[in-house]
């Protein structure tokens, strides 16, 4: 098959890895950077130029689209679709991903457990906000928001009213969110692909962190699901329509709560923590699922 990795960096340890799954398996695999292409519409004959040409003949893409570009990433993908090309992800699914209070709007509708959690349009009464996901300590996370940074703890009401006000101040949008305490510090992440479970790891935040993310000085370890936690991760990738994703989950008293189900989940501290051939998982998923014609 001709594949398509769609990423601006073919540097990246998960693009790499990719590229070297598709073609250990027999297939052609090319890097093209969604920023550099041009769409052409016209009457049912879309194309993609890209570096002096047409883009042609391909059978599957793999959409890496990072969060500051997904306007113009989905609208490549979608024109992919447009030319009948299988994607891994569709630009729907991955447009609605990208938007967290939908998200969780979705997950709540098909029954999976969540954090309680709040979104208002800076309303000024705080202390009922606070009230509805049981008072302090509770979270405050930037609508904005990636890798830990602006996701704050507030450990009393006093900090959680002034932390909300300031953010109001600012007009930068919030959700206010139930503190999992018993999930002490860690969360788990899932790698689902199609059906399947593919690997799991349990990410721990760093001693007095609370905040799990690699990218904050967590570490990270394989970890055994219970068959409760893999059908609720299962469940959450199904809502979100998403065939490759990320699901991450905290461990609480009452089950497993979803966290966020990520859309170009990265492969390295899965694969790493795991062993597992993610990306090869993926490939087989496109040969199971892409028409070839
Ligand atoms: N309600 C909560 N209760 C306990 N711990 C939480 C809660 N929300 C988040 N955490 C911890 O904080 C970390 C970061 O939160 P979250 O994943 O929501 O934000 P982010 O990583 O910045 O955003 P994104 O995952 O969208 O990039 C989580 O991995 C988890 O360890
Ligand atoms: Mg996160």
């Amino acid at each position: 098959m001709k594949l398509v990795v769609l990423s601006r960096n073919p540097n990246l340890y998960s693009t790499q890895r990719l590229v070297e799954a598709g073609k250990k398996r027999g297939h052609q695999v090319r890097i093209v950077d969604h920023l550099k292409c041009n769409i052409e519409i016209e009457k049912r004959k879309p194309t993609v130029f890209y570096k002096g040409e047409y883009i042609k003949d391909v059978d599957a893409i793999i959409p890496r689209i990072g969060a500051s570009v997904t306007f113009y990433g989905t609208a490549v993908v979608r024109q992919f679709e447009m030319m009948k090309v299988f994607s891994t992800v569709e630009s729907i699914a991955l447009v609605r991903s990208r938007d967290k209070l939908r998200s969780l709007q979705i997950l709540s509708r098909a029954g999976l457990g969540l954090p309680k959690t709040v979104f208002t349009n800076y309303s000024s009464d705080v202390k009922q906000i606070i009230d509805a996901v049981g008072g302090a300590p509770c979270v405050i996370k930037l609508l904005e928001g990636t890798q830990g940074l602006g996701v704050v703890l507030a450990e009393t009401r006093k900090a959680a009213e002034s932390v909300i006000e300031a953010f109001n101040g600012l007009k930068a949008r919030v959700i206010v969110q139930e503190f999992i305490k018993e999930a002490k510090g860690a969360d788990i992440r899932v790698l689902v692909v199609g059906d399947t479970v593919v690997g799991a790891m349990k990410r721990q935040a760093k001693e007095g962190e609370f905040r799990s993310n690699l990218h904050r000085g967590g570490t990270a370890q394989v970890i055994e699901l219970s068959d409760i936690e893999e059908n609720a991760a299962i469940r959450a990738a199904k809502a979100m329509n998403l065939s490759v994703a990320g699901v991450d989950l905290l461990q609480s008293d009452r089950g497993p709560l979803i966290l966020e189900v990520n859309s170009s989940p990265g492969l390295e501290g899965i694969e790493k923590a795991t062993g597992k051939d993610i990306a090869g998982a993926i490939i087989k998923h496109i040969e199971r699922n892409a028409e070839v014609d």
